[in-house]
């Protein structure tokens, strides 16, 4: 039976109004929803669709609180959200996700943590606090390997690539800013994927094609559906998901990256959210992952996930963006979205592009002629 509620003129608040915020945000619209954005910056891209603009930093706690007054339940579209914050909003009943899935993927040393315990494998790693701490990595780990902050990395910030001792010098500057830092070794992986799937309330799962993610200097390029992988990495992949969905008591729409090489898969990273790698369901399935998203924190049935059969997403960054538009009359099959973000810099996600078709060979091989891909 759907939920009536569903159509009474809730409101949602959302913590942070990127792009995802603004996903977020034009489904729960049509849904029916009104909403309230917290983000410090005026007009940012979800705000431009919401009801409200709570203009307040991240850390504001009376902001939160108000956020929490004025609304019926919240969410947020990254996981750096301060997690004493999550915990009253949990407490007060309107954080249907929980503060637990955040304070685990906030910081990279719990995430390794978690997929340990629950038995994943990830690629060799130590936590660094030292330089003594660092040269006992290149011992043990060796090069190629990838120092990664613990908090607040994203599209490849808070993070440097190390091929041999001539970059320790970097490293170490980089560890005296940090103070920790994870030391990984540089995966030769055969490919990147996404799972990106949503669970409700009640546990149950609901799983979006798996996604191929090729990333340009630590930046997602390209997600392209479905991913070329054997089935036993699909059921591995699955298997990983349920393990992780349970450890961490997931709600929502959350993704799972996953380097593979030959048949082992390798967890990279956690998103306690929908996830870039998903913006193709929005055109190239039923249900989108943030409708997906929306209905499961709403508590409404999770829908089963038609897929046309296959799509490919290409992101809009400051420095590619020209390249593509100049390619405006073969952008003919391409969906556009723009985020209305009011400068466009270097690496910095400005839009994206998704191409959908009934058949994978044919639409890469349409797009590589056309060079868009
Ligand atoms: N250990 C690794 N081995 C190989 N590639 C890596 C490794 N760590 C990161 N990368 C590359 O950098 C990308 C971004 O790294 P990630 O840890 O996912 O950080 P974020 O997405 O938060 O910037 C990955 O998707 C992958 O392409
Ligand atoms: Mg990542």
């Amino acid at each position: 039976m759907p939920n009536n509620e569903f159509y009474l003129g809730k409101t949602i608040g959302i913590i942070g109004g990127g792009q995802l915020g603004r996903m977020m945000a034009t489904t729960a619209r049509h849904m029916g929803y009104r909403l309230i954005v917290l983000d410090p910056t005026p007009n940012c891209p979800a705000a431009q669709l919401a009801d409200e603009q709570i203009i307040a930093s991240y850390d504001d706690f009376t902001a939160i609180k108000v956020l929490a007054e004025k609304t019926d339940l919240v969410t947020y579209e990254f996981e750096n959200v301060d997690l004493e914050m999550a915990r009253y909003l949990e407490k007060q009943g309107c954080l249907p996700q929980g503060a637990k899935s955040l304070e685990i993927t906030q910081d990279r040393e719990k995430e390794k943590q978690a997929m340990l315990a629950s038995g994943q494998a990830v690629a060799p790693f130590k936590i660094i606090k030292t330089n003594d701490d660092l040269i006992e990595a290149v011992d043990t780990i060796g090069f190629p390997a990838v120092l990664k902050t613990c908090r607040g990395g994203y599209d490849g910030k808070g993070q440097i690539k190390l091929t041999n001792k001539a970059d320790l010098a970097e490293a170490k500057t980089f560890l005296a800013k940090h103070q920790r830092l994870i030391y990984e070794a540089w995966v030769s992986f055969d490919c990147e994927i996404s799972v990106v799937f949503t669970r409700g309330i009640d546990g149950a799962i609901t799983y979006f094609p798996i996604g191929e993610n090729v990333h340009r200097d630590h930046i997602l390029h390209t997600t392209t559906v479905p991913a070329r992988v054997s089935p036993i990495v699909i059921d591995k992949a699955k298997q990983a998901t349920e393990a992780i969905a349970e450890t961490i008591g997931v709600v929502g729409t959350f993704a799972i990256e996953l380097f593979v090489k030959a048949d082992q898969i390798f967890i990279n990273e956690l998103a306690p959210r929908p996830h870039n790698s998903g913006h193709y369901t929005i055109e190239a399935c039923n249900v989108s992952q943030f409708e997906q998203h929306i209905r499961a924190i709403c508590n409404l049935p999770l829908l089963p996930i038609y897929f046309h059969g296959a799509a490919v997403m290409v992101n809009l960054l400051g420095d590619n963006i020209d390249a593509y538009f100049s390619k405006c009359e073969r952008l003919e099959r391409a969906h556009v979205h723009m985020y209305g973000k009011g400068q466009l810099k270097p690496k910095r996600k400005v839009g994206h592009l998704t191409f959908v078709d009934q058949d994978r060979e044919q639409l890469v091989q349409y797009l590589k002629q056309q060079h868009l891909i």
